[in-house]
């Protein structure tokens, strides 16, 4: 599929720039996949670098290339992370969190000197809020702080998995999936209002976080905002 080239193009371009001696912060999805990928193919041809991970399977697809694994507390500082978005609009919002690990990944790219963000052209949108916006939420109490956060006219769904029990993410939390009827007009406030809530850990909502952008077009073919 075309969606998969343009994913590729934007990992393997976000390689391209990964140098000698770096940490590198390795995101989570199909797109941070296929830059995982292509980072095992330059360290075959030679590169030499360490990596900390935002979930198990992105820290399995880069052993299984023989790339380093440093577990984040062993680490003073992390020189770029890579990652991917499910939206992203023109002043570098974003959100993230479709494959459950935004905490990890907000941690690693806010400890980050830079966050390279890698997309497919469908996820550039003129405001974010089409796609539901993951919440994580301590089990404790969980649905007392649903009913906070419905307080502010918000509702969702909880992730379940396929055998509809509660997902449960790799910091042993629940995600709220939040249904926006249109994008809200202040992402920022929306976010304040959320995380000030107690059983809140983080949103999916990412801002000032993003620096180079590659948008991968499904003719194969990259370009970046800088
Ligand atoms: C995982 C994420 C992903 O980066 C986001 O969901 C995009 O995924 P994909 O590259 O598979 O479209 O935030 O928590």
């Amino acid at each position: 599929m075309n969606i998969e080239i343009a994913k590729q193009a934007s990992g393997k371009k976000a390689a391209e720039l990964i140098e000698n001696g770096m940490i590198v912060g390795l995101g989570t999805g199909t797109t941070a996949s296929y830059f995982i990928e292509a980072l095992i193919l330059r360290c075959k041809e030679g590169l030499r670098i360490q990596a900390v991970s935002s979930s198990k399977k992105s820290a399995e697809i880069a052993k299984k290339g023989n790339i380093p694994i440093l577990d984040i507390n062993d680490v003073s500082h992390v020189d770029i992370t890579v990652d991917g978005a499910d939206e992203i609009d023109s002043k570098k919002r974003m959100i993230k969190g479709g494959g459950g690990a935004h905490v990890r990944e907000k941690i690693l790219a806010a400890s980050s000197k830079e966050m390279i963000v890698i997309v497919d052209e469908n996820k550039v949108v003129p405001s974010i809020g089409h796609v539901k916006l993951p919440v994580e939420i301590l089990p404790y109490g969980f649905q007392m702080t649903y009913t906070r956060i419905k307080y502010l006219n918000l509702s969702g769904n909880w992730r379940t998995n396929p055998d509809q029990s509660l997902f449960l993410t790799e910091n042993k939390n629940y995600i709220l999936d939040i249904h926006f009827d249109s994008p809200p007009p202040s992402p920022e406030k929306t976010n304040e209002q959320l995380i000030q809530i107690p059983g809140v850990v983080d949103t999916g909502f990412f801002f000032h976080l993003a620096s180079r952008v590659i948008i991968g077009h499904l003719d194969g073919t990259t370009n970046i905002w800088d």
